[in-house]
């Protein structure tokens, strides 16, 4: 039997000592370099939330602007890469797109030498910039229509909703776009996050960080919530429903989708200013019918599911946002990319000034000394 003690899911188990977020799951408070995330997501913008991630501090309005400027100067992309981008299967998922993609640019700038601080900032620029055109690019192109070009008079948010719909969004919906990314930028040790730390400790090139800490978004129970909460909503139907629904989900052991959190134990805070800021939009349409839904879905949930510390995380409503403002269901986990890319590089720099491989343990379960039986002698 071996000494080692397993923690599945590496629970509480840190993995780095980091100085970029802080989660308290009991008091529901996430900040950013100790800022708390609501007041980013109600008084920040998505460009200077990134700079504080990346630099620690809040950017100074020179630093801002040319920062600005730098992300707005790189969201074109090459023309190759919009051609293979072209050739990619229509039917494949974005997501799948968009980490070949990231994986395919960084050939376009093969820098290999991350210990240049230049090189690095320079692929940090090109990454946050680039995600949203390759993301709206895959979109048009697979349905036949032409990438539209990126505008450099707009926001990051704003731009990226004028590459899917080729119009401007009104000021509630790129606030709350706006807010969404702020919201998903950065989320302390998460699987995605820890993904592109272990890869950026082989000092592997930014875009293969990126590309590694994408794939791992993928998965329903992480990034890919998000979209399985809508088709949990369909599935429920109407609030009638909703009661008779979550029971039996209980008692078969099924997955809440959009609920539960590894360190949240209380209604995730980024849910909760995420509602606020919908309501704004809300004002301009009706409000969805799988808001209501949702919403009484949270309000029965939390006579079943809280005892036990499970409520709503943030997934369980951005889904929801995204489909008021008209973003297609499978675009919703790259949306999180496109704002998480700002947290995965925060990161990856950080591990990079105290890098050391990571080569954990394992506990082995296997068999010793079995003898070699030659081919002729098995059956
Ligand atoms: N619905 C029903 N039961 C749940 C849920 C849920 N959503 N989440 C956790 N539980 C139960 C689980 O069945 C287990 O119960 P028991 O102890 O009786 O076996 C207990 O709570 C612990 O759950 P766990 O899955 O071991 O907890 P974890 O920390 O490993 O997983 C999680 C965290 C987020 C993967 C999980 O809560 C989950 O699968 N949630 C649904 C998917 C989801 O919404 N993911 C988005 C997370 S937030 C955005 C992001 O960071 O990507």
């Amino acid at each position: 039997m071996s000494q080692l003690e397993l923690r599945a899911g590496l629970a509480d188990v840190p993995v780095a000592e980091s100085a970029i977020s802080f989660i308290d799951g009991k008091r529901a408070r996430l900040e950013y370099r100790g800022i708390a995330v609501e007041t980013l997501a109600r008084e920040s913008c998505y460009e200077e939330t990134a700079w504080l991630l990346l630099r620690g501090e809040l950017p100074s309005q020179r630093e801002l602007v040319e920062f600005d400027d730098q992300l707005r100067h790189h969201r074109r992309i090459k023309y190759k890469l919009r051609d293979l981008i072209k050739c990619l299967p229509e039917t494949g998922h974005p997501m799948d797109a968009l980490q070949a993609s990231v994986a395919a640019m960084g050939m376009f700038y093969p820098s290999r030498d991350v210990a240049s601080a230049q090189s690095n900032w320079e692929s940090v620029i090109r990454l946050i910039a680039k995600l949203p055109t390759v993301v709206a690019a895959f979109h048009r192109l697979r349905y036949g229509d032409d990438a539209i070009t990126p505008r450099d008079d707009l926001d990051h948010a704003a731009n990226f909703y004028w590459m899917l719909f080729e119009r401007e969004p009104s000021p509630a919906v790129r606030k709350v776009l706006d807010a969404c990314l702020i919201l998903h930028a950065e989320h302390t040790m998460n699987a995605s996050t820890f993904s592109g730390r272990v890869t950026g400790s082989t000092l592997a090139n930014p875009y293969t960080v990126v590309s590694s800490a994408i794939g791992t978004l993928t998965g329903p129970l992480h990034g890919g919530a998000n979209e399985e909460v809508l088709d949990m909503l369909d599935e429920i139907g109407s609030i009638d429903n909703a009661r008779a629904w979550l029971e039996d989900a209980v008692t078969n052991k099924k997955k809440i989708m959009g609920f539960g959190h590894r360190v949240y134990k209380v209604k995730d805070p980024r849910a909760t200013v995420l509602q606020e800021l919908a309501e704004h939009v809300f004002a301009e349409m009706s409000r969805p019918k799988t808001y209501e839904l949702a919403v009484e879905l949270e309000r029965i949930a939390a006579g079943i599911l809280g005892p036990k510390g499970i409520y709503p995380n943030v997934d369980f409503y951005s889904g929801i946002v995204y489909q008021a403002l008209g973003i297609p269901r499978d675009l919703f986990t790259p949306v999180f990319a496109i704002a998480r890319v700002a947290g995965w590089l925060a990161h990856w720099l950080e591990q990079l000034k105290n890098n050391r491989i990571f080569r954990p343990e394992q506990v082995y379960v296997g068999k010793h000394d079995v003898a070699y039986t030659p081919l002729e002698k098995r059956p």
